[in-house]
């Protein structure tokens, strides 16, 4: 049984909510987007999850019940003696955090500083891309790539949502445990890159729906006694997005992606339950459009695997070969939305569709007739 164990404390005029879901905790400040998660924990877990003890704790005294995640209080210890550094690397506006002993153990990446209002961009550089996603979405983005990442299979560092001060200013932003690495995959390039290593980054881009998995996003840390390479997946800001266009593999043109699913990987895809992270995303405060693309693109990646298909012909679907032309994904939707009436009617649809297009990728024989009999 899940235990979602709830706190509630003021101090002075700001509100915080330290939960617990599946024994991870998390705190969020109640004064910025997720305020909505208040409303949605009750609708959407109340039925299937057992509650521990609310607890309001008025005038200002702090009483939480689960504790406050280490990672915050080695964070808030640090900034007592070291200031925040800023990050050269990215887009965004980001900063390594060290603990007391002045080592990075953090990066913490300010809600006010993503995209066009990013301190790397100058006022004379064009808008920022449109994605799908709003700038200052990418914080919980990052909060749900590491609850979506069931089982740390795919190796998302610890993240929790928290309001620091940075920069003498209060801000709400992504903190996210740093991880030990000895560079990017821009470094080194793939080919010493284990196959699962690539499978389960894989696996998590195409349930997210990543739009910006560039090799400078995965980091890697090569074992000193037998030399094995461990992939990092970060920087999950630009995903979930609420259109198909501009999802980004780099890890596609590897050749580890060609290779089959061993039998350990297709069980885990098989156990990713899409209802529960559906959920799981509204309690975040996600977008109703955005949860939708994690359905559908969760939703490939199951079918395909079970069709036998690889990463790569997945990934060939979900994501555009040619940048000028529509994905198959693309086409498909926009097919459904064009033929359904109802939502419920758009994902049968779409279903019948991905159903198809799996089984003529797998067997370029395969026609819909043939299926008859
Ligand atoms: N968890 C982490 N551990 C270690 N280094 C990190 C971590 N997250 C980010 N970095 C470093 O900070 C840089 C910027 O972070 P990233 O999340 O990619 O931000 P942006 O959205 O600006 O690209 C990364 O390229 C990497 O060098
Ligand atoms: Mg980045």
């Amino acid at each position: 049984m899940n235990v979602l164990q709830l706190s509630y404390s003021t101090s002075g005029r700001t509100f915080s909510v330290h939960l617990q879901i599946q024994k991870t905790p998390l705190t969020l400040e109640i004064d910025h987007p997720l305020v909505n998660l208040w409303s949605h924990l009750w609708r959407s877990f109340s039925k299937t999850w057992e509650f521990g003890p609310l607890y309001i704790v008025d005038n200002g005294k702090e009483e939480a019940q689960v504790p406050e995640p280490k990672l915050l209080t080695q964070v808030k210890e640090g900034l007592r003696h070291h200031v925040p550094e800023p990050i050269e690397d990215g887009v965004n506006g980001a900063y390594f955090l060290k603990n007391e002993e002045g080592e990075n153990i953090a990066v913490f990446k300010p809600k006010e500083e993503e995209g066009n209002k990013s301190p790397k961009k100058s006022k004379d550089e064009e808008k920022v891309l449109d994605r799908g996603i709003y700038d200052g979405e990418g914080i919980q983005r990052e909060v749900a790539a590491y609850y979506l990442d069931k089982d740390h299979f795919a190796g998302v560092p610890e993240t929790l949502i928290a309001e620091l001060e940075i920069n003498g200013v209060n801000q709400i932003g992504s903190l996210q445990r740093f991880v030990d690495n000895d560079g990017s995959s821009w470094d080194m390039g793939p080919s010493k890159f284990p196959v699962k290593q690539v499978h389960k980054i894989g696996i998590l881009d195409l349930r997210i729906h990543n739009n910006d998995r560039h090799g400078g996003n995965i980091l890697f840390k090569e074992n000193e006694e037998d030399g094995q390479i461990e992939l990092i997946p970060i920087d999950h800001g630009l995903s979930l997005s609420h259109s198909f266009e501009h999802a980004w593999f780099d890890w596609i043109s590897w050749p580890q992606a060609k290779v089959p699913f061993d039998k350990e990987t297709l069980n885990y895809i098989e156990s990713i339950d899409i209802q529960s992270d559906a959920r799981l995303l509204k309690t975040l405060g996600i977008r109703e459009e955005c949860i939708r693309t994690m359905i559908i693109s969760s939703t490939l990646l199951k079918k395909g695997a079970a069709a036998g298909l690889t990463l790569y012909e997945i990934a060939s679907m979900a994501s555009r070969t040619d940048l000028m032309e529509s994905s198959k994904l693309e086409d498909m939707f926009e097919m459904a939305t064009k033929e359904a009436k109802t939502e419920e009617e758009l994902y049968t649809i779409m279903w019948s569709l991905m159903d198809e297009e799996s089984y003529r990728a797998a067997d370029p024989q395969w026609s819909p007739s043939k299926s008859l009999y």
